[in-house]
């Protein structure tokens, strides 16, 4: 075949591939793949239109916006249409951009207004005399959908603006689900067994284009304006940064995101601002929108087919894919839980690729009506791990296998019950070799015991080898021992050596956590450090004096005072004792009277160090008598900034915490004196 016939074809293929995916998105709202697949597939076009344009033609999806408007809504024609916006994947297609941009104008720089593109369903609301009359979505640019009646339900669209308003006017903008609503109404539709919705943009569609207004009054929708389509009667302001604020003023709502950038390099800044404290965000956004800011310049630039070159935008990295889930796989873990998982097609989401997502419990995976063998849209959020949002329903063969529970445990046979009041099933067994290997990978991981150079793989060797059976055991290994394991050479053997040795001066609350008692996470490890000055002390305590403190319910207690009681635990404590694992508080006197200089602060440390392991840096602000949190709260005094930090610090920014740069954080720690050895004829609390 030429090279033409094998374009034509293709580009055949893939116009009939993004006609069936537009009308699931814009009609139906229920789209079978991600954002990021539907653009891979319409620049495929591009791209092959671009080298073939004798093979374009008038209906391809190249050369419309959208897709039709629905009939039954009623038809609306802009006046002006709605132009859609290229994108930019990278900073070098930004870059790019801004290079065509300054050539044409013949210029070095411009001002620029950013956006957050927020992800929604882009509407026109026309206003005449003071009052709305239309409200339309975009349909296919040319001619939309009337959804007047359903927009006069959004609280945050004026149904009126000022006499001193144009006569005549269209605002255009993004109408969309925040968050917090999002999630109430997928629990709400849950609750009444209705299929949910895969995220905010099908949400806020779906509720949009609803024939029966009340439903889309019930739905806490929210607007943002970002430009006016047409004025009639009026003069408009000469930069987009002015008419934002000028719409503000007759009433409309901006978002309060937006940034006025003088350069290129700032454009940059706020995205990686609104990339790095997304998941932080009240609403979603799938991206920046980068605008030139002079009304003048824009005309200068004018548009190419349907999108203007005076805008676009610039996209975050796609954090939803679709795939198969082969199976559901089950591990089980520290306390006996049974953890589903999906086993999926490796899917390529955000830069990395996907073969595993967790599923909670079957509960949810029946909620979500997930079976064995469906296509799945898969998420990732941030550094969690994956998520699977819900099934792709319209690609059901029917052979797909609804999927329950084994009533054995899949490791130890043992019979599995699922306690009244909680969503996990638990395996019956206490001596589970599952269970027993995941308390040792928790006791040595990152936060607990921190041993370098025992991760999960050689847990699982001295585990099968019968070297340890629980973490205690690491504190009596020899060189022997390692050596007898395969693969072993001497350097890393006195590696691991030391780093066992190392981690006996983790500090008490450490080794609380790392005990793995059920419900002690890092946050009530610290607490019971905070008011038990050693474990014997915490051993003793009765249910009456742990339920006095702050936070802790019948729950915790009863966790704790079990756990004490098991003679499995009682051993690994002596052993602990005999190697020299630090069993009580390694602060001296009493932090909350205020004698040590870091009393009553807490950190919060988010990103990577450079001078030391974070570990060491929490370690020496307990030592100082501070706390070290792990998230941003209104206990938070100082959070601690290092490099790539993650969404606690636009947290913090919003919270209005006070920040610390690395060099700011040892500054302020070398101006306090250390402690000396720990002082254990003041106990805290007996
Ligand atoms: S400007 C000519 N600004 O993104 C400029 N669009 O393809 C056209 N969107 O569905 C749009 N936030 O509704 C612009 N701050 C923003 C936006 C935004 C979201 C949507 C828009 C349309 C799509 C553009």
């Amino acid at each position: 075949m030429t090279n033409a016939a094998s374009a034509k074809l293709r580009i055949q293929e893939l116009r009939e591939s993004i006609n069936y995916h537009n009308h699931r998105y814009y009609v139906l709202d229920s789209p079978e793949i991600s954002d990021a697949e539907y653009d891979g597939l319409m620049r495929e076009l591009r791209q092959l239109e671009a080298e073939h344009p004798e093979l374009v033609t008038p209906d391809s999806p190249t050369q419309r916006i959208g897709a039709p408007p629905v009939e039954a809504f009623g038809i609306v024609e802009h006046p002006r249409p709605l132009l859609s916006l290229a994108n930019a994947f990278s900073f070098d297609e930004l870059e790019a951009w801004h290079r065509r941009a300054c050539n044409t104008l013949g210029r070095d720089r411009f001002d620029l207004v950013c956006e957050p593109k927020v992800d929604g369903l882009a509407v026109a609301l026309t206003y005449s005399d003071g009052l709305l009359v239309t409200g339309a979505t975009r349909g296919d640019g040319y001619r939309g959908e009337d959804v007047t009646r359903n927009l006069r339900t959004i609280r945050s669209v004026p149904l009126s603006v000022p006499p001193e308003a144009p006569s005549r006017f269209e605002v255009r903008g993004e109408v969309f689900l925040p968050r917090a609503g999002f999630r109430k109404l997928n629990e709400e539709r849950a609750s009444e067994g209705l299929p949910l919705f895969a995220n905010p943009r099908n949400a806020a569609a779906g509720s949009v284009r609803q024939f029966d207004s009340a439903v889309t009054a019930r739905r806490p929708l929210d607007v943002f304006v970002y430009g006016l389509g047409w004025v009639e009667g009026r003069r408009t302001p000469d930069t987009h940064w002015d008419t934002l604020q000028y719409l503000k003023s007759l009433g409309f709502k901006i978002s309060p995101d937006i940034a006025l950038c003088r350069s290129l390099g700032e454009a940059e800044e706020y995205y990686r601002r609104w990339l790095s404290g997304r998941e932080a965000s009240p609403y979603e956004a799938d991206g920046i929108v980068v605008k030139v800011n002079s009304v003048a310049l824009q005309e200068e630039l004018g548009n190419v087919a349907h999108e203007p070159r005076w805008a676009i935008a610039y996209k975050f990295p796609a954090v939803q894919g679709t795939t198969r889930l082969i199976d559901i796989g089950i591990n089980v873990g520290r306390t006996g839980s049974l953890n589903p998982y999906a086993i999926l097609e490796p899917v390529q989401v955000g830069g990395v690729v996907i073969s595993q997502a967790a599923l909670h419990n079957e509960e949810d995976i029946h909620r979500k009506d997930i079976r064995i063998g469906d296509w799945v849209v898969v998420q990732r959020a941030g550094e969690v791990i994956p998520e699977i949002v819900g099934p792709v329903a319209g690609r059901r063969t029917g052979s797909e296998q609804v999927f329950s529970m084994p009533n054995r445990c899949p490791v130890c046979r043992s019979e599995v019950i699922k306690p009244q009041g909680e969503a996990m099933h638990r395996c019956t067994n206490t001596a589970c070799p599952a269970q027993a290997l995941e308390k040792i990978k928790h006791f040595v991981s990152r936060g607990a015991m921190d041993i370098d150079g025992i991760g999960e793989r050689m847990c699982r060797a001295l585990f099968e080898a019968s070297l340890i059976s629980d973490g205690a055991d690491l504190y009596y290994l020899t060189r022997e021992h390692l050596l007898s394991l395969e693969r072993m050479a001497d350097k890393s053997v006195s590696n691991i050596l030391d780093s066992i040795r190392e981690s006996k001066t983790r500090p008490f609350s450490r080794v609380l956590f790392a005990l793995g008692i059920l419900h002690i996470g890092e946050q009530y490890a610290d607490l019971l450090a905070d008011n038990y000055s050693s474990i014997d002390d915490l051993a003793s305590a009765t249910e009456e004096d742990l339920l006095a403190l702050p936070s802790v319910g019948p729950r915790i207690s009863e966790s704790i005072i079990t756990f004490f009681r098991q003679d499995g635990n009682k051993q690994i404590i002596e052993k602990l004792r005999r190697a020299g694992v630090r069993l009580e508080d390694e602060r001296a006197g009493d932090a909350r009277s205020g004698s040590l200089p870091l009393a009553g602060t807490e950190f919060v440390l988010t990103g990577r160090l450079e001078s030391l392991p974070r570990s060491e840096a929490e370690a020496r602000i307990r030592a100082l008598g501070g706390r070290a949190g792990s998230d941003v709260t209104s206990r938070t005094t100082y959070v601690v900034v290092g490099a790539e930090p993650g969404s606690k610090l636009a947290k913090a920014e919003r919270m209005g915490k006070r920040i610390l740069n690395e060099d700011e954080f040892l500054d302020l720690l070398k101006g306090m004196s250390p402690v000396g050895t720990s002082d254990q004829s003041h106990p805290k609390k007996s």
